[in-house]
Order: C-alpha cells, then structure tokens, then sequence
C-alpha cells in the first residue's frame, strides 16, 4: 500500500475559493495527501465551489455526475465538496449524490482534516454550522509558504451589504474582519518566506476595520502591510465603491509598493438600477471616485465587473452603462446577465426582458469592452514593464507573470526565473495578454 494519499482539488468562483482552497491543501499535506492533476489517479477529490450565477450551478452538477464513475472504479475514493453550493445546500447534498462522502460551508475550513479522517474510516457527514465571530476569528487557518511568489491574504469575511442580486451574504455571512495584528504577522511570514506580492482579500476590503471597535481602517492597514521589510508589491480586492475614503484614494499617492491597478465594479451605470441594486452610489459619484484615483496615480488600470439586463433596465440604462465604460476607459472588465438568486430581493422583482434581448446587450457590451482592452494593450507594446515571473504558463512551454498595472505576460524563458521581478520588453500586444522578452 502506497503511503502518500493523493488529493485533487478544484477550484471554482472568487478569490475567496481560491485562497481558501489553498488552505485546505496546506491542511491536507499536512495529514499526508500530496496533489495530483489527474483526478482519476486520486485518491480524494475535493470540489470548492461557487453559486454567484445559475450556470456556475449547473457546471458543478453536471461535473459531480461525472464523478459517480469514478467513484465505481475506486470504491475506496472519498468525494468532497466545499464552498458556497456546499453551504447553501449542506447535508441535502448527501443524499442527493449518495457517492458524496464530505460536505463542508464556507466557515469550517479547520474541520476538514478531521472530516476526513472520518471519512476514511467510512463516515459521512456535513459541517455547515455559520460560527459567531469570535470562534471564526480564533478557528480560521492562516495561508502557509507553498513556494508562490505571489499570495493572497483573507483580511475579511462574509458581505453586509446585501445588493438586491447577490448570493454572497447569504453563503459567506456577517463581514467580519480578521485582527490586523494577525494580518501583519501572516504577511511577514510569508514576506520572510520569498513571497513577493501580497494581494489583501476580502468581498468589500473597503470597510476593513470599520465595524470593529478599536480596528485600524484600511488605508492604515495598507501603510503598515507595505511598511513591511522585504515586500515588493501590494495589491487588494474586492473594492466597493462606495466604500473608498479620500484616506484610501491617497495610498496610491503615498505607497509606491502599492500597484497601479484598482478593480472596481460598478455593476451598471445608470442611476434607476443601481438604486435597485442598492449599491449605495450613484453613476457620478462613481465616477467622481475614478477621477481621483487617476489623479492620484497617474496611470492607474482600472478594471471592473457589470450586470447586463438588471430586472427593469431600460435600453437607455443600458446605454448609460456603454457610456460609463467608455468614460472609465476599463483595461478589463467582466460582465454577466443577471442571474436570479431565490434567496436575494431581486429574484421578487418583476423581470419582463426577454433572454435574447439581455444576451444582445451583452454581446453588444463585450465587443465594446474587447476593442477598448486591446487598445490597452497596445499602448504596451515596445515597452519596458516590471513583470514578476509567478510560473509555467498553461499553453506551451512559456512562463506567465504580471506587470504592476495586473497585465498578464507571457515569455519565453528559464524555469529558473519564476519567482523574479523583471524587467521585460513587451513585443507583442495579444487581446488577453502581453508577449514579453528578457531584454
Ligand atoms: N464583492 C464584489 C463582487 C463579488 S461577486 C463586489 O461587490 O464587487 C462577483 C461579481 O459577480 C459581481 O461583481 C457581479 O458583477 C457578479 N454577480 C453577482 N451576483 C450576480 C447575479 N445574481 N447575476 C449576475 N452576476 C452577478
Ligand atoms: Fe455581493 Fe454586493 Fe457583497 Fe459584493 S458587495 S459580495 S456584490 S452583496
Ligand atoms: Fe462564488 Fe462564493 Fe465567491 S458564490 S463568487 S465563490 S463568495
């Protein structure tokens, strides 16, 4: 019997899952399950997943039934679900897919050695208890060294602002943020480790610290990550817009190690629907944002997310959020059809657009978007960009970094490298990414 289990993981939706998933695999290693790309070599296949949209929903159902095979083929092959479909359907889930041996929400991340050694031992189970805030504080595991040159940091938990769309309070839970003594110390360890950019988490890293008596705020939380010995680049996401202080605006001003990137959705530009979407700004103080932060850093990306075909937009909203794009000039911006969410309040409110009409806006959306991105990147071409090599690209043999404005690079270049800040020459602007040379 071989002695080294091994685990495959699959990652879908936010960075939140992301690093979270990274966690998970630190905890695992640690009980001895090494990864695997192949998940029919497995041992253990865990699923962190995503409900933000239907579809996301449906691609994870369809991904499970696949997995029943598997399962018929190794009858010793534990099967594992985490994330936000987990913690939205907890222990329904297990006798839904009878194969599925582990269900684990979005706050009982540390209990997932010990289901899995119950799983194991034959056990199924579900954990998807929301803890209070004190034991979510004390119980979340910290992000360890995995040899990236690039990290994310949880600095916060859960959403309160309940946007009329969005499933995310409803599977991640109250905001909560973690204590900045515990942020700083994580960063520096890993700082301490080789890492070179630290990107600071949360779904709203805006109102860091606000609701925590006694908490710094976020802008001081930024000063004090960059003032770290040995980091080279900050970076943070999610923002909110209505959520950035004038403190904030001027870290890009004060903190060279902060990038000259900001993503920063606004979801739509016309004043009816983000007011049904309750997002707590208007189109022009949205924009009144941007232009300080440009003013700020000269030079900032901006990128963003929007909703096309809200219940009740109006061909005129939509052609205020066209107008609004072209005004921000986005470098990138990911754009959705509204999905309804049963749980939200815009799933009650009347919807009469048809699909197609809400799918020709978008496509009408995202031609526009493509020519402005690549506009973008051309502006690159024949440039110097500081890139920090993070690793083999996914096509070919090539390397993949990203410059400090998040402009994805490819190059061709020694293995050795990855980990580096370097300078690359762009050749080649692509419509998604950069072509660079050591130069
Ligand atoms: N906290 C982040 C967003 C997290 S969800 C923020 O407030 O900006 C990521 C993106 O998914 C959102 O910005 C939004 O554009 C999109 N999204 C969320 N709910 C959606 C829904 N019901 N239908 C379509 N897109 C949605
Ligand atoms: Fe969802 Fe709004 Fe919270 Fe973002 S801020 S996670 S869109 S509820
Ligand atoms: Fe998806 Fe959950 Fe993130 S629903 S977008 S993985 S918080």
């Amino acid at each position: 019997m071989k002695n080294e289990k091994l685990l495959f993981l699959e990652t879908f939706g936010c960075q939140m899952n992301v690093s979270d998933s990274e966690k998970i695999i630190s905890m695992l290693e640690g009980i001895g399950y090494k990864q695997t790309e192949t998940p029919s070599c497995a041992d253990m296949i865990i699923l962190n997943t995503c409900c933000i949209r239907a579809k996301a929903e449906q691609k994870l159902f369809s991904y499970l039934g696949k997995l029943k095979g598997l399962k018929k083929q190794n009858k010793r092959l534990i099967i594992g679900l985490g994330g936000c479909i987990a913690q939205q359907e907890g222990a329904r889930l297990l006798g839904r897919f009878p194969y599925l041996d582990m269900v684990f929400g979005t706050h009982n991340l540390f209990s997932v050695p010990e289901m899995v050694r119950a799983a194991e031992k034959g056990f199924r189970m579900a954990n998807v208890d929301f803890l209070d805030n004190e034991a979510r504080l004390d119980l979340f595991p910290q992000s360890e060294d995995n040899g990236s040159a690039a990290r994310f940091v949880t600095i916060m938990q859960g959403c309160d602002n309940y946007c009329t769309y969005c499933i995310v309070p409803y599977v991640r839970g109250r905001e909560i943020s973690r204590r900045s003594a515990e942020i700083i110390d994580e960063v520096r360890q890993l700082v301490d480790k080789g890492v070179k950019e630290i990107t600071l988490i949360g779904q709203n890293v805006n109102s860091y610290g606000l609701k925590t008596p006694g908490e710094i705020d976020f802008a001081t939380l930024l000063h004090k990550v960059a003032a770290i010995d040995g980091i080279k680049r900050l970076r943070f996401t999610t923002s909110h817009p209505k959520d950035i202080s004038e403190s904030l605006i001027a870290c890009f001003a004060e903190l060279p190690k902060l990038c000259g990137h900001i993503h920063l959705p606004a979801q739509s530009g016309s004043d009816a629907v983000l007011a049904r979407m309750e997002r707590g700004y208007t189109r022009s103080q949205y924009l009144e944002k941007v232009a300080l932060l440009k003013a700020a850093r000269p030079g900032i990306l901006i990128t963003g997310d929007m909703i096309v075909g809200f219940p009740g937009e109006s061909e005129d909203d939509f052609q205020q959020t066209l107008s609004m794009m072209e005004e921000v000039d986005y470098t990138d911006l990911f754009s959705f059809v509204f999905s309804v969410r049963a749980e939200t309040k815009a799933a009650g409110f009347p919807d009469d657009l048809p699909y197609p009409v809400k799918l020709e806006r978008l496509n009408r959306l995202q031609s526009l978007q493509k020519q402005v991105t690549l506009k973008h990147n051309k502006r690159f071409a024949g440039t110097l960009q500081e890139v920090l090599i993070e690793g083999k690209s996914k096509r070919g043999d090539q390397l993949f970094g990203r410059t400090d404005g998040n402009r994805m690079v490819h190059c061709t270049a020694d293995h050795s490298l990855v980990g580096s800040l370097m300078n690359l020459r762009i050749v080649k602007a692509l419509q998604n990414s950069l072509l660079g040379e050591l130069p």
